[in-house]
Formats: C-alpha cells, structure tokens, sequence
C-alpha cells in the first residue's frame, strides 16, 4: 500500500477506469494513431468533459496502457498525460499509466477477468471450480499493486477535496487506498457489473473479500446498475464484523483488520451511501450515427444477404455470461420445431472476440463457431443460409444490424446491464421484439415490454423466438415504443453528471 503522499494537483473531476477513453494503434509509417475508445462510458464522459468549461486540467481521466501503442504514447510525456504529449485528447486530460506487463497480466487477466468477473457472473461450472493457492497469491499481489498504481497517479492529480469516479470490478482496491493518502478527497465507485449472492462471493478467499468490500467501502458513495446488484452487495457487505446496513447507507465502524475505520467518527462510523443508476443510452446520437453512410452501406449488404428473410439478431462480445451457445440451440431448436420458419428467417449473429488470453473464452469461441456451422449443415438450402456468423468487429455493421433486426435475442446467464438491449431499441426500425433474460439488469427495466425468458432454458427461449415472429404489428409497435422510451431513460451523459452532482453535495 503506497505511504500518504503530500503533493496534491490541479484536477477538480477525476475518473478511474481500466480501458480509457482513446486508444492507440500503428500507423502504416510506424506513426502512432489516436483512436476513441468504444462504450457508453466514454460517450458520455466526453459530453460532460465537453460541457464543462475550457479548464484543460477539470478533467482528468486515469486509465492503464492496453498495448504497445498505448505505451509509447505514454512514454512520449514524463507524466504519462496525453495532453501534455501533444496528442488532442479533447477536453479530458488522460493519464495512460504504463504498468509492468506481468502485473497487468496478472491484475487484468488472473484476477480480474478470471476470478472477480467469474464470481460477479456466477461462471463457475461444478467441475471447474478455481484453485486459490500460491499462484493465485502472486496474483493476487499484482492485483493490489495494479490498484496501487491507479490510487498513486488519482493522488497526484487530484486537487484539494476534488471527485474521483472510480470504475468496475479492476479497480475494486482504489478507494480505500486512496482514501489513506488523500482523505481530503471525496470519492466514488461504481460496479458495471452484477454482484454476486453471498454464498457464492464466499468462494474468494476469506482476506480477499474482506480487502475487496473493505476497499469499495473506502468510498463515499457505491454505484449499481440495478436494485438488485446493491442488494447483492449489501448483504455480502453486512456479514463483515464492524460493517452494519442500512436503508442504502453502510455504517463502517471497523477495518478489514480489525482496527478503527480511517475517517471514523467518535458518533460512531463513516457512512458509505449507495445508489443505482441504470446507465441507458444516448438515442439521438445513436441514431445521427446510423444516418451517416458507412452505416447505411452496412445495411444495404445486411439486406442483400437476408434477402428479404426476417432477420433474428444478436450482438455481443463472444464472452461466457452472454450465453451464445444457448442461444444458437434455441434457434435450432425454433427450426426443428417450427418447421414453417425454415427459409423464412434468418439469424445473423454478431460475435466479437474478446478476451483471448484466457483459455475458457478461445474455447467459448470455438464452441459458438462449431455449433454454427452444425446448425447451417443441418437446415442449409440451395438458397438458404440459416445463420451467418459475423467475428470481426465493426462498430456500423452492429448498428445496422440492430436497425434491421425484427428479432432482437439477449439472453445473457447474468448481466450487469446490458446495454445492446437499449441500443436495439433505440435503433430499431422494424419495431424489433426483444428476446430478453431475466438475469440480465436491463430486465429490471425492460422486463415488461420484452418477451422474457429463463437463460438456461433453450426451449422456452425458442418458443420465445416463435412468438416474437407471429406477434401482430400493433402490438410490436406499442412494445418497440415502450422499450424505446426506457432505453433513453438515463443516457450516459446524465448517468455521469448525476453521480457527479451527488458526491460533490456528499457531506
Ligand atoms: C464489461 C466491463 C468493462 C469492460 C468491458 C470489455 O462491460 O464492465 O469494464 O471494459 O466489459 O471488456 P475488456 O476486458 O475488453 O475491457
């Protein structure tokens, strides 16, 4: 744990997050090229970091190299900002922190996306339950040190009593390290994930979740999608000794380690307080997007390729909690059963690779890819490809395909949010019905206009598939209205400033 440190910066507004708002790539010249990162988070950000006024140290945004690219950018400035490296970074400074390649790997890949994003997502099969020895140890160090780093560079930047806005399951450490060297400083968290039940979080190790839970509560404020996930937390929360809950407000008398909170009051404890803010999306910028003509030209190749057929679609990230393989047997499963669809329909299926260092998701990929090839050998016609399976990522063919879908399947195992769910209904022009799992935190939402279906079971999601495809078009449309209107609900823009607004008023 780094020791207090007595320098403080300039910035008023800070955000933490382990994939930043640009990235970079080489060039064809060996020049390095600025690209903007993807995801409503950035999107929004970069509408509140636009808003605010020209103060180029307002906002500093704090995130970690990705890549090679990313490092030399950051190399290219003694303090890792961008802005001072001479790249356009728009209003935010960013802050690329150039982190050992071995303790990224461990932080990002080991414990990150291995263990935390496994238990937030209930992804551990029975016959592949983690081991939690001395590797996971080593880890689990680099994991602290990864936080470490972000807590030290948010505490050189950060001015007097500024607001630090931490985000997701990386970075779960920083607000109580931060808070022991800046106690000044009013911070927040937010989970962009699911939490998970306390039987289940009680696989971690006994120190971990005691260091995690303690480490998010060295926040003033606790950002969830959904009730349900600030639920989840609050009753993992209550069974530390020295923590008690409630109404939405955690009560921290005692450390992970037994001894007084750091801030505690002689009244009796610092408050945490917690608040759900179902992220949604930007509608109107979502759909300037699909009028540009990339976008367009995507759908005219989507069109041909369906050739008039009812398109079903699905985008995701190929990842273990978006359920594709069940997905895909469903559809078979519509076409065995439903034999009046064959020819009629098409699936088009966008799967973007992600995460492929580890093992579990090549595998995952591979798996999506056979049983689509086995469901076209199955169904395949002269003139009729049943499904199409899309792997490379391109940001206007997945508008398109959302604008054209007439079926729309998210049927994620668990989701913190889901944020196609509310892009598909913003861009749908053909009133799509949404095929919807109530495991996902968008169901909180979305639940009652969707056709809502239990992730695990293919058959009733395949009928949910025949139902979406006979359903009149009045009553499409009055259902795509609904969803529409709830998707705009809290774009990301106002999903920001609110947080903002609430942990800048925090007392
Ligand atoms: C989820 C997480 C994000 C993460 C994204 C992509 O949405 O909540 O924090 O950035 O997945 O995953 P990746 O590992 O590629 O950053």
């Amino acid at each position: 744990v780094p020791a207090p440190s007595a320098a403080t910066g300039t910035a008023r507004v800070l955000v933490a997050s382990n994939r930043g708002p640009v990235a970079f790539a080489d060039g064809p010249d060996g020049e390095l090229l600025l690209r903007r990162g993807a995801g409503g988070l950035v999107s929004g950000l970069g509408q509140a970091a636009a808003d605010a006024p020209p103060d180029a140290d307002r906002l500093v945004w704090v995130c970690a190299a990705l890549g090679d690219a990313d490092r030399r950018a950051a190399s290219r400035a003694p303090d890792g900002r961008l802005d001072r490296a001479g790249f356009d970074t728009g209003r935010a400074a960013v802050r690329i922190l150039d982190i050992d390649q071995e303790i990224f790997d461990r932080a990002y890949n080991a414990v990150a996306n291995r263990v935390l994003w496994f238990v937030q997502h209930l992804l551990y099969a029975p016959a592949s339950q983690p081991v939690f020895g001395a590797r996971f140890r080593q880890d689990w160090a680099a994991y602290q040190a990864y936080n470490a780093m972000f807590a030290e560079a948010l505490a050189q930047e950060a001015a007097p009593g500024a607001c630090v806005l931490v985000q997701d399951y990386h970075l779960m450490l920083v607000p109580g390290q931060l808070r022991r060297m800046r106690p000044d400083l009013r911070i927040a968290h937010f989970s962009h994930t699911p939490w998970a039940p306390p039987d289940y979080f009680r696989i971690l190790p006994d120190d971990v979740q005691a260091q995690l839970l303690h480490g998010l509560l060295g926040a003033d404020r606790l950002g969830f999608l959904t009730d349900a996930w600030a639920d989840a937390f609050e009753r993992c929360a209550e069974a530390l000794p020295g923590v008690a809950v409630h109404d939405r407000q955690v009560r921290v008398l005692a450390q992970a380690d037994g001894a007084q909170a750091d801030g505690v009051e002689a009244d009796g404890g610092r408050l945490v307080r917690i608040g759900v803010h179902p992220l949604g999306v930007d509608v109107g910028e979502l759909r300037d997007r699909a009028a540009q003509a990339d976008v367009a030209g995507r759908a005219a190749e989507l069109a041909a390729l369906a050739g008039g057929r009812r398109l079903i679609v699905r985008v995701d990230r190929t990842e273990l909690s978006k359920n594709i393989v069940r997905g895909l047997l469903a559809y078979r499963e519509l076409l065995r059963a439903q034999p009046r669809w064959r020819g009629q329909v098409m699936h088009l299926v966008c799967a973007y690779p992600s995460r492929h260092n580890l093992p579990e998701y090549r595998e995952y990929t591979q798996a999506v890819r056979r049983l689509a090839a086995e469901i076209n050998d199955e169904f395949a016609e002269d003139d009729w490809c049943p499904l199409h399976l899309e792997v490379t990522d391109d940001y206007p063919r997945s508008i398109a395909a959302l604008s054209l879908a007439e079926v729309l399947v998210v049927n994620p195992v668990r989701d913190g949010m889901n944020l196609v769910a509310k892009e598909g209904a913003a861009l749908s022009r053909r009133d799509a019905v949404l095929v919807l799992s109530r495991e996902a935190g968008a169901y909180a939402e979305m639940g009652g206009a969707a056709l809502v279906v239990n992730p695990f079971d293919v058959q009733a999601t395949a009928a949910a598939l025949h139902t979406a495809l006979i359903m009149p078009a009045a009553e499409r449309r009055r259902r795509a209205a609904e969803l529409a209107a709830v998707a705009g609900r809290l774009p990301p823009r106002i999903w920001f400033t609110d947080q903002l607004a609430a942990l800048a008023a925090a007392p």
